[in-house]
């Protein structure tokens, strides 16, 4: 080798960084992990700042000035720890974003320390017969048979919604594949509620079936799909001339909790040769609580289900999983060939080929090590607990007239002023909510439900909340309430 071209194994690399600037960084880490985790609780939620504000917290950084480990990692934490809404506090009610375990935050860090490649199962076949474990394991809570199930961990919610729709197309339509929506001689058309999740209508969007392909079928008071007007529906597009092919039923709706009446609406699949599609990205969990399973009763007939373990399984964001009780369907939906991949190992499947995904992160290995510790029972206790806490948010709610404007068994409430003539404006609840956030004392948020109508919301999105943080909510709602009315 000339000398041009010599390595120094001595000179620093500033990637690598040398054994004791790595020593002091991880250590600093865990420090700064831990203070945050330990001191979360007594600040505030979130400290609202201006774009300006933020953006001075950069105001020093220049790319030609390296700075030194230490210091920009202070940078990160401090900014993050300053500016965001902290999903981890326990007086965070908010949108579905939970606090992290603790196993979750070492699994992620261990993945990025080692960066296993999912593509292929021989460049990571531990880390894929991980994932293949929870599939199996996690399918069989929702009542899949571990021998006939498959799936794919996901970035989220959003991403496995739209594998639902994709592997529903493939079932349904296999001229597809080849010849795109062009070869599908009659309208394709999917149904959801009114209150189903806007991803299911991205994606029919971007999936090239357009928007108007996608039925929202009337709510009941109960906010769940209406199984009449699904009926009625799907009785309408046939005279049409339409070709119907998936229902996506809710398990939990992001408004209000909501679960669809899956019983009812499994046996119109099958009488309509409907790929059933259930999004349980949040209300899932309840599989795992054996006196909440029941709620979920008919999810076993689905043919597909997104569960997001990022939300109140509560590992740390991505941490997404479709699961399908049909095996072979997701690889005639991503299956394809590369000279570029490693060579197959016998009866196994590639990453690549079961996702939209090609360079995945190893992401299971959070909801693993999660699981791991803390077992079915531990996640059964602390599921019940949140459900508890719910309750109890309903409850104290209700005691200090907040009018409950939804009915799930699951810790969401919905609400509006009892006290006001004025109660439901949507501006004077959005002005309370305002309010509460502004004062870092707790965070909630507004949302429009049913018809059109405006309701103050709060979930248990954290497993460290008590009654103690439910009691400094309806404080902080009091207080703005009263503020309000004397203006
Ligand atoms: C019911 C439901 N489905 C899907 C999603 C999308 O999940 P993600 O944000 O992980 O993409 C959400 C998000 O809140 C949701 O509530």
């Amino acid at each position: 080798m000339s000398a041009k071209h010599s390595l120094s194994l001595s000179a620093r690399d500033p990637l690598l960084l040398d054994a004791a600037d790595r020593r002091e960084l991880w250590s600093q880490l865990e420090g700064l992990i831990e203070n945050f985790i330990s001191t979360i609780p007594h600040k505030p939620v979130v400290d609202e700042m201006t774009p300006p504000q933020v953006r001075e917290l950069l105001v020093g950084v220049d790319f030609s000035k390296p700075m030194s480990p230490a210091d920009a990692l202070r940078l990160a934490a401090d900014g993050m720890s300053r500016t965001h809404v902290q999903v981890s506090h326990p007086r965070y009610f908010g949108l579905f974003n939970p606090a992290p375990s603790t196993m979750g935050i070492a699994a992620d860090a261990l993945v990025a320390a080692m960066n296993p490649q999912l593509a292929a199962w021989k460049h990571a076949p531990f880390a894929a017969e991980v994932e293949q474990l929870l599939i199996r394991a996690l399918g069989e809570r929702f009542g899949y048979n571990p021998r006939e199930s498959d799936g794919t961990f996901a970035s989220g919610g959003s991403e496995a919604n739209q594998t639902a729709l994709l592997t529903a197309i493939t079932a349904k339509f296999p001229e597809w594949q080849a010849k795109g929506m062009r070869a599908i001689k009659r309208q394709p058309v999917l149904y959801a509620s009114a209150e189903a999740h806007h991803s299911i209508h991205k994606f029919a969007r971007l999936s090239g079936l357009g928007l108007s392909a996608v039925r929202e079928i009337p709510v009941n008071a109960d906010l769940q799909m209406d199984v009449a007007r699904l009926k009625a529906a799907l009785r309408e597009d046939r005279l049409a001339g339409h070709s119907p092919f998936l229902v996506v039923a809710t398990a939990g709706t992001t408004n209000a909790g909501a679960i669809d009446p899956l019983p009812e609406i499994a046996a119109i699949a099958a009488e309509e040769n409907l790929w059933l599609h259930v999004d349980a990205a949040w209300g899932g969990a309840a599989a795992l609580v054996p006196e909440l399973r029941p709620l979920l009763n008919g999810i076993e007939r689905a043919d597909s289900i997104a569960f997001d373990a990022h939300k109140w399984f509560s590992v740390p964001m991505a941490a997404g999983i479709y699961l399908t009780r049909h095996p072979e369907i997701l690889s005639r939906t991503f299956g394809i060939e590369a000279a570029y991949v490693p060579p197959k190992a016998e009866g196994v499947s590639d990453g690549l080929a079961h996702s939209l995904q090609w360079s995945r992160r190893f992401i299971g290995l959070k909801v693993f090590l999660s699981l791991a510790v803390a077992g079915w029972d531990g996640y059964a206790q602390t599921l019940r607990q949140m459900t508890a806490v719910g309750e109890e948010l309903r409850r104290a709610l209700a005691a200090a007239d907040w009018k409950i404007a939804n009915n799930t068994p699951l810790p969401i409430v919905c609400f509006t002023d009892g006290r006001s003539a004025h109660a439901e404006a949507a501006a004077r609840l959005e002005k309370i909510a305002q309010e509460v956030v502004g004062s870092g004392e707790a965070w909630i948020s507004t949302t429009r439900i049913g018809a059109n109508q405006t309701v103050l919301r709060a979930c248990i999105t954290n497993f460290r909340t008590t009654q103690a943080d439910i009691a400094a909510l309806i404080q902080s709602l009091d207080k703005a309430r009263a503020r309000d009315a004397s203006q």
